[in-house]
């Protein structure tokens, strides 16, 4: 799935019932965090050291780009080393980057090589060509790149970069800590200060990130509530140590596998608790969930904690649009969960979820129909599941559409429902969660090939 020249092989797999699930477990490193680690220290002087770097396929394609960029990122001993070239030192690469299925990677690295003047190509696999990249071309052409793309905005893409590119304050059209973290990235090596003003907050690794390389990045609230994110451009960046804390997006599949199997008890430890990344966890609580948020603590400017996890009987809630920004890729997984509870779920303002490595909305809808469950997609995004707090019928065979959070989602599905769950193909787990079947078979799942 990293080459868009190659078709990489279907692997189809079955989850069917298991028992209570028990043990401790740590999911791999957050992979927002792991694309910008990598990112920042190739901009930076001297060298950078990540530990927990996420290994899974996105992002070991933003690391093979940075090293067609100039710098140098390779792995010993489970520690990722990034020696830097310095803010405006990346070098024009010899071939097309291939950023494989990794929206952020793409968008991320367009901001970037956007100040600087090379031209760069981009492309991407058969789910990434399909998504939108105007949203990020618009301000930075602002900024005074150019960009040749196929029709609206799709990569592949070449970024005509600039070393004359002009701060911006620009607002978000869309809540999408992408585009704001593309606009800030192009401001980074752009003389005076850019501004991304956002009505909705959206996770801020970016931000807390650039400053542990010592950029100057402010946020005012302004009177109408939204927040302007100003970088400071062509600040020194020095490389420095990054400790990734465990993804809270990955951990929420044992976490609600967790939940929906009776009398488990399941330990994930060092799971990211950034409030912007947390909607999940306070829906599932409001829900009904019993989980634990233990020994919170400070890693490297990211609050962790380790989530003790119950079975636990769960009711319907409606999970407000403004929560979306913090959960946004969680939506399939709590989908899954709402199939399991006691009464209506409705989760509202889905609409960025079309335009995922799926779209989300139409994928989980069809899923969840499949195995038997009654749900709407309302005409304003809405997604509606009603749960009869009985577990789901499943026996579905589920089109996954290179989306691994879908393949992920409805193999939790299987582990409690009537009927075996059959995922199409479950070889883009390795985008985000290498090990996923191993570590949740460790802890009692049944998933196994067909
Ligand atoms: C990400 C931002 C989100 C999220 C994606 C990772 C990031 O996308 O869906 O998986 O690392 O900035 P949007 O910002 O486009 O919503």
């Amino acid at each position: 799935m990293t080459n868009a020249h190659s078709t990489p092989a279907v692997r189809p797999l079955r989850s069917s019932v298991s028992g209570a699930l028990t043990g401790t477990l740590r999911v791999p490193g957050d992979k927002s965090i792991s694309h910008r680690a990598l990112m920042f220290g190739a901009v930076a002087m001297g060298e950078t050291t990540i530990h927990g770097l996420l290994e899974g396929e996105d992002v070991l394609n933003t690391a093979a780009a940075m090293r067609a960029l100039g710098a140098a990122a390779a792995c010993t001993d489970g520690v990722w080393r990034v020696r830097g070239v310095g803010l405006g030192g990346l070098a024009e690469p010899a071939q097309v980057l291939d950023m494989g299925n990794s929206g952020t990677a793409a968008r991320l690295l367009v901001g970037l090589v956007a100040s600087h003047p090379i031209t760069t190509f981009f492309t991407g696999d058969g789910s990434l060509v399909k998504r939108p990249m105007a949203r990020v071309i618009g301000p930075l052409e602002k900024m005074g790149a150019s960009f040749v793309s196929r029709a609206g905005g799709r990569l592949p893409m070449a970024v005509l970069g600039s070393d004359k590119t002009v701060p911006i304050t620009y607002r978000l059209p869309v809540p999408s800590a992408q585009v704001k973290s593309a606009v800030l990235l192009c401001g980074l090596n752009t003389a005076g200060v850019t501004t991304v003003i956002e009505s909705e907050p959206t996770r801020d690794h970016s931000e807390l990130m650039l400053r542990h390389f010592g950029a100057t990045v402010s946020v005012e609230t302004l009177e109408d509530g939204a927040l302007a994110v100003s970088v400071t451009g062509q600040p020194e960046l020095t490389g420095r140590t990054i400790h990734v804390p465990a993804d809270p997006s990955s951990a929420a599949f044992p976490a609600v596998a967790a939940l929906l199997r009776p009398d488990s008890e399941v330990v994930l430890t060092d799971v990211g608790m950034n409030p912007r990344r947390t909607g999940l966890y306070d829906t599932l609580v409001e829900m009904g969930a019993d989980i634990a948020f233990e020994n919170r603590r400070d890693q490297a400017g990211e609050p962790v904690a380790d989530l003790r996890v119950r079975g636990s009987r769960l009711k319907g809630v409606v999970v407000p649009a403004d929560r979306a920004p913090s959960m946004i890729d969680e939506y399939p997984i709590l989908a899954v969960a709402a199939s399991y509870a006691e009464g209506t779920t409705v989760m509202l303002g889905l609409k960025e979820l079309r335009v995922k490595e799926s779209d989300r909305l139409a994928m989980v809808a069809e899923g969840l129909v499949r195995c038997g469950v009654k749900v709407e997609v309302g005409a304003d995004d809405s997604l509606t599941v009603h749960g009869t707090g009985r577990p789901p019928q499943g026996g579905g065979v589920i089109a996954t559409a290179m989306d691994h959070r879908i393949a992920m989602s409805f193999l939790v599905m299987g582990m409690g429902s009537v009927e075996p769950v059959q995922v199409d193909d479950s070889a883009f787990i390795d985008t985000s969660f290498p090990g996923f079947v191993g570590l949740m078979n460790g802890l009692g799942a049944k998933i196994a090939g067909v």
